[in-house]
């Protein structure tokens, strides 16, 4: 399969992402390229990554060793809690970008709202600077919940193009998912594999699924969220789950194989609470 066959969600400043990537947190900075070179032989071609991960450097090199022509690919990262602020921005920024040894950025996103700082609306105002800039495409934020996007809409200028969440069938956040859609923000679903802290694959609901299609439980649970129209990027360390959940485009499920995965949720947050973690 090729990444040409993975569809593109538009975004609501004019450009658009592969709803289907690979994402790098937890992987070992010392194991990064090659595992991202794996990552983009199979055929990924969407990558998200945050500095906070600490393997932007390793991103970069596998990038520049694959020859990919820079266009097919699509490359995010993140600005850390101790960089928000109107000065640090930029700085922060730029260091990003040269560490991923990249002309530009396609999407940087505020990684969480730490309201207790209550600096995400000026960091976001820096944000709106910096994509004036020749090196930086789409902003956008992550772990915002609907009220802190609400806050961002009223007092700044440009509404966020996406929301990275952690959204997986036990904690689909219902209340900030419809509101992104209100807005046209997209919604991203991180830990979409419940980062294996839940027995999602053991589950009914996905078993049947996957013997009903003849594909694995982690197939079943990628379907469910381009179905829903997530975008999403499940990590692997392993070449072979890289391509199993990349192979996914092959069969659909159906409309009452969804419901019953919607069915499972129970606000089973894997991580910590977006107002509370500062
Ligand atoms: N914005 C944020 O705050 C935030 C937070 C967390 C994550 N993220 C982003 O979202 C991406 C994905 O989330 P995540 O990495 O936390 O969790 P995830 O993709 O839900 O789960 C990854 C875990 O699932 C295992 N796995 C992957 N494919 C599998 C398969 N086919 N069968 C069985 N197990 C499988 C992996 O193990 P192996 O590696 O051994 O295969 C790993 O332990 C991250 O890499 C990162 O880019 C963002």
């Amino acid at each position: 399969m090729t990444d040409q066959l993975v569809p593109r969600v538009q975004l609501n400043d004019g450009f658009s992402i592969p709803q289907l990537g690979f994402g790098v947190f937890k992987v070992d900075p010392g194991e990064t390229e090659r595992i991202v070179s794996d990552a983009l032989e199979v055929g990924y071609r969407h990558l998200d990554t945050a500095r906070i991960y600490g393997n932007e450097e390793g991103v970069g090199r596998a990038i520049a060793a694959s020859g990919i022509p820079r266009e097919e690919l699509f490359i995010t990262t993140k600005l850390w809690n101790d960089d928000q602020g109107t000065e640090s921005v930029r700085t922060a920024f730029e260091a990003s970008r040269e560490r991923l040894g990249l002309e530009y950025v396609d999407l940087y996103l505020i990684h969480w709202p730490t309201p207790a700082r209550d600096r995400y609306v000026e960091t976001w105002k820096a944000f709106e600077q910096l994509q004036q800039t020749d090196g930086l495409r789409s902003i956008g934020v992550s772990n915002f919940l609907s009220h802190h996007l609400e806050r961002l809409i009223a007092e700044t200028e440009i509404v966020p193009a996406v929301d990275q969440i952690e959204l997986h069938p036990y904690h689909q956040q219902p209340a900030t998912a419809s509101f992104a859609e209100e807005h046209g923000i997209a919604i991203e679903a991180w830990g979409p594999l419940g980062q294996g802290k839940y027995p999602l694959f053991d589950l009914p609901e996905v078993t049947s699924a996957a013997a009903a299609h003849d594909v694995t439980p982690a197939q079943v649970v990628i379907r469910w969220h381009l179905q829903r129209g997530h975008i999403l990027f499940p990590k692997s360390n392993s070449r072979e789950r890289m391509a199993e959940n990349f192979d996914v485009l092959g069969f659909e499920l159906s409309e009452d194989e969804v419901a019953a995965i919607t069915g499972l949720e129970r606000e089973g947050r894997v991580s910590a609470h977006p107002d509370e973690f500062n």
